[in-house]
């Protein structure tokens, strides 16, 4: 038995945050907006190495239902949980916990100077993105406030208006919940256009569409949540952006993303070596992926997936037990590549397969996570990509 996790419908999403709202608060909300979960096809931890990404949308989002207020007041709840404190107050650690993703957004927006001082609103949270899958549901959280906020008070969302936005959503996650990411999560979330993967390019902040039409090839993304437990505040990834930082350093360039091989081959320290030579083999992966898709030849990425996981698993070292057996059952039933997905340490792998094997690629991986008596997975299916953040109800 395999256990599918499906998306929630755009109105049905709307109809429930807007439900939960008046159900806290007693009345209804100025508007319900979404933003989605994402994954990262390839490009993995090299987004803070200026390097290149190529997220998707995913098709499951993050609704919130909000209702400005003029008094700097800010309450917020998601299921039967609930904060309430004033913009004024956040600062780094509080408030903690989910709260502090919402709560951030608005900080640090009134710090970018886009919100009048006396901004509060009445938020709740609704989410159809599995929590803590490495799939984003952070990001999406921030992402989906933050085009909400923006549209209350009037400010342009066009691409210029919705990096500033990714720039204010990344600014909460570092400062506030304490979590050093880069920007790939909030720009596909809120830059994202539908039926294309999204060419991030954490250089110079610039994204460009590319066409994924997975389903003429006859080809889908499959998602698999290993539900092992992963977590970004936890050191790990902390230090992998540390080790990134410090070989850019040894080195004399801005960033990796201004290194090669030779270059690499000149860091001194072996873990230093190995995590910078992931970071630049990984970019010029994606450079590979991109050119294939745009050439029409999306069955043939399979092996660079299959090679950015064995990256990220020997050199950059942040996959686990859980990952490995997904991706190796994956391939071994048939997937024409898999690897791991986002932070790593935990959280999903995607599985590149036709279409027809969607279902026995599926069953081999939840076969072998039981025989090797690792928590059972969730599945999901990508889509075409999914649109970014916006207003649905
Ligand atoms: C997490 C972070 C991103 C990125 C990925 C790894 O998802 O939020 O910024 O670094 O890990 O590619």
């Amino acid at each position: 038995m395999t256990e599918w996790v499906a998306p929630i419908p755009a109105p049905d999403l709307a109809v429930a945050a807007a439900l939960a709202f008046r159900s806290w608060f007693g009345v209804g909300p100025d508007g319900v907006w979404s933003a989605p979960g994402r994954v990262n096809l390839i490009g993995e931890h090299v987004d803070y190495a200026g390097g290149l990404s190529l997220p998707i949308a995913l098709p499951h989002r993050t609704a919130v239902a909000v209702r400005g207020r003029a008094d700097g007041v800010l309450r917020v709840r998601s299921g039967a949980d609930r904060w309430d404190g004033t913009v004024a107050e956040v600062a780094p650690g509080a408030p903690g916990g989910w709260a502090g993703y919402l709560a951030g957004v608005a900080w640090a927006m009134r710090r970018e100077g886009l919100l009048p001082d006396d901004f509060g609103a009445d938020v709740t949270v609704v989410s159809a993105v599995p929590i803590g899958a490495g799939l984003s549901s952070s990001a999406a959280l921030e992402c989906a406030l933050a085009i909400a906020v923006a549209d209350l008070v009037g400010l342009t969302t066009d691409d210029t208006g919705r990096a500033r936005l990714a720039g204010c959503c990344v600014a909460a996650e570092n400062e506030i919940v304490g979590a050093p990411t880069g920007g790939l999560d909030q720009a596909i979330a809120l830059r994202a256009t539908a039926g294309h993967a999204l060419l991030v390019d954490s250089g110079d902040g610039s994204v460009a569409p590319v066409p994924v039409d997975l389903e003429a090839e006859g080809l889908a993304v499959l998602v698999i949540d290993t539900r092992a437990p992963h977590r970004l505040v936890d050191g790990q990834y902390a230090e992998r952006r540390r080790s990134v930082e410090a070989s850019a350093e040894r080195l004399g360039v801005p960033s990796l993303r201004a290194a090669d091989a030779s270059d690499v081959a000149r860091l001194a320290d072996r873990t230093l070596r190995r995590r910078a030579g992931h970071v630049v083999t990984e970019i010029a992966r994606v450079r590979g992926t991109v050119a294939l898709m745009a050439s029409g030849r999306v069955a043939e990425i399979g092996p660079l997936l299959t090679a950015s996981h064995v990256s990220l698993r020997d050199d950059f070292e942040v996959s686990c037990t859980e990952l490995d057996s997904a991706v190796d059952a994956a391939l071994a039933a048939g997937a024409l590549g898999a690897r791991m997905t986002g932070g790593g340490f935990g959280g999903s792998a995607i599985a590149l397969v036709e279409e027809s094997a969607i279902g026995r690629v599926a069953a081999a991986v939840a076969s072998a996570a039981a025989t090797r008596g690792l928590v059972t997975p969730g599945f999901l299916l990508a889509g075409a990509g999914g649109g970014p953040a916006h207003r649905i109800g």
